[in-house]
């Protein structure tokens, strides 16, 4: 059989309020034109990201009844560290409300004012969090990553020679080594396991601790089964041992593969460092045994944390970003190849070369997307990039994307037919979408709350 189906029956559904072009015209301009302002309720397909957008499984919800919530030493918190270190095997597990919480723990341990953190690509909150602490974060992606078009396998891959050239140059100033699995500012793209070890050798060379970002763990080892000779006949909670094996740590935030609503946690082998981790997560997120969460977020994790690891799901998974991307591509739209883990990523620089990048062809890409067929998805490109912190002046993005995050087990095969035909409707009538001006902005993270207008037709 070629279709794949989803591997699972829909027991509980919520319903989409559908809606007509008119109205969404009208209520995007109520929003200032940014689609974050937008209510939830009047969005269709809703793709802003997977984060946090997990349906979560009947075993998840019965786990999440029979929880224990007490305070210290809770049942829950058993079940979740055994199963994050069974899966990952770190020895000490301090758990986080999300992701974020875990980056701001481990690098409030580990970085000073003047270092620099090197890492295939930081996400914002990475790059926030070193920033804070008046580090540099500092982007290494392989140089395949630049080019949006070839179909190289492992375009999240860290670029091994700049790291090198990094740590002789000034390696007194670095902290530790990350990578980034998937890499999602390079487009949900994969790194390979040569990477990972290679990265692990370099930084254990230079006496360094190698820490993984560990979010979209799954997807990556799934990609590493389907792409990188040697792997495919492993079983994938093999590979993830093996990922995590050239690891000192990893930051993880729960709301990407662990299926679940909210939770992160943060792993070390190293028991003074996990001592300090566990200080400064008493004083803002909780007693170790729970970290921010109830028990029943621990024991969902838990559920979810092999949940994911399962093929079927993984397989289903993969094959629906590709099934968009593919789409896509054969009919001719401009989207980054080859198609990643968790988004699709449509190229609005190609897709609308009438529009420069100070008009923002994201953003009118995004609009018209939520507009013409009630998608939801986000601008990665000028509008995202901001200014400039000193000479605030904008600066243009490398790329103009608009990413279509797809959350995990929410949507099926013909709520994916409506994207495919809606980027398709959009992609012919594109000579008709307009730039926009910025209205208002606040001082950073523009794109959040943002307002702004369409330009006059020239
Ligand atoms: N690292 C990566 C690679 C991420 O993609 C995210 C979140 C985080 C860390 C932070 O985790 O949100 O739990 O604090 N990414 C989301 C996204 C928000 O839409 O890509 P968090």
């Amino acid at each position: 059989m070629h279709t794949i189906i989803e591997p699972f029956r829909i027991k509980s559904v919520e319903p989409i309020e559908m809606s007509t072009a008119e109205q969404r015209a009208e209520w995007v301009a109520e929003a200032g034109y940014n689609l974050f302002k937008l209510p939830a309720q009047r969005v269709l397909i809703d793709l802003l990201t997977d984060s946090g957008t997990a349906a979560m499984s009947a075993a998840q919800w019965a786990a999440m009844m029979a929880a224990d919530e007490s305070y210290a030493g809770a049942r829950s918190w058993f079940r979740f560290e055994e199963t994050v270190r069974r899966v990952f095997g770190f020895a000490h597990v301090v758990p986080t409300h999300q992701g974020r919480a875990a980056e701001r723990i481990l690098f409030s341990c580990t970085v000073g004012a003047g270092d620099v953190v090197p890492n295939n690509g930081h996400f914002d909150t990475t790059r926030a969090n070193i920033e804070y602490l008046g580090g540099e974060a500092l982007d290494l992606p392989c140089a395949e990553a630049a080019d949006l078009t070839t179909d190289s396998p492992f375009k999240g891959n860290l670029d091994v020679q700049a790291l090198e050239k990094l740590l002789i140059d000034r390696a007194d100033a670095v902290p530790l080594v990350m990578l980034t699995i998937t890499n999602n500012s390079a487009g949900g793209q994969p790194v390979s396991m040569a990477n990972i070890r290679a990265v692990a050798e370099l930084a254990r060379r230079f006496g360094k601790p190698f820490y993984i970002d560990a979010c979209r763990f799954a997807e990556n080892a799934w990609l590493i089964k389907q792409r990188e000779p040697g792997y495919a006949d492993l079983p994938v909670p093999e590979i993830v041992r093996e990922m995590f094996s050239y690891a000192d740590g990893c930051t993880m935030s729960a709301k990407k593969d662990a299926l679940v609503n909210i939770g992160g946690f943060l792993c070390t082998r190293d028991p003074s460092l996990a001592a300090r981790e566990k200080d400064l997560l008493i004083l803002t997120e909780g007693f170790p045994t729970y970290g921010g969460l109830a028990g029943r977020d621990l024991d969902a994790i838990a559920v979810g944390l092999d949940e994911v690891l399962a093929e079927d799901y993984l397989r289903y998974r993969i094959i629906s970003t590709a099934y968009v991307v593919d789409h896509l591509h054969r009919a001719g739209v401009p989207v980054l190849r080859p198609a990643g883990g968790h988004a699709v990523y449509l190229d609005a620089g190609r897709f609308l070369p009438h529009i420069p990048p100070l008009e923002y062809p994201g953003q009118s890409l995004a609009i018209e997307l939520y507009r013409h067929a009630g998608i939801r998805g986000v601008e990665i490109g000028t509008v995202m990039a901001g200014r400039d912190p000193t000479t605030h002046q904008e600066r243009p993005a490398v790329h103009e994307l608009v990413r279509l995050a797809l959350p995990r087990r929410v949507y099926t095969q013909s709520h994916m037919d409506y994207v495919v035909e809606a980027t398709l409707e959009v992609f012919g009538h594109k000579e008709s979408l307009r730039g926009y001006r910025i209205t208002d902005e606040p001082p950073f993270l523009r794109h959040f709350s943002a307002t702004f207008a369409p330009l006059p037709t020239r």
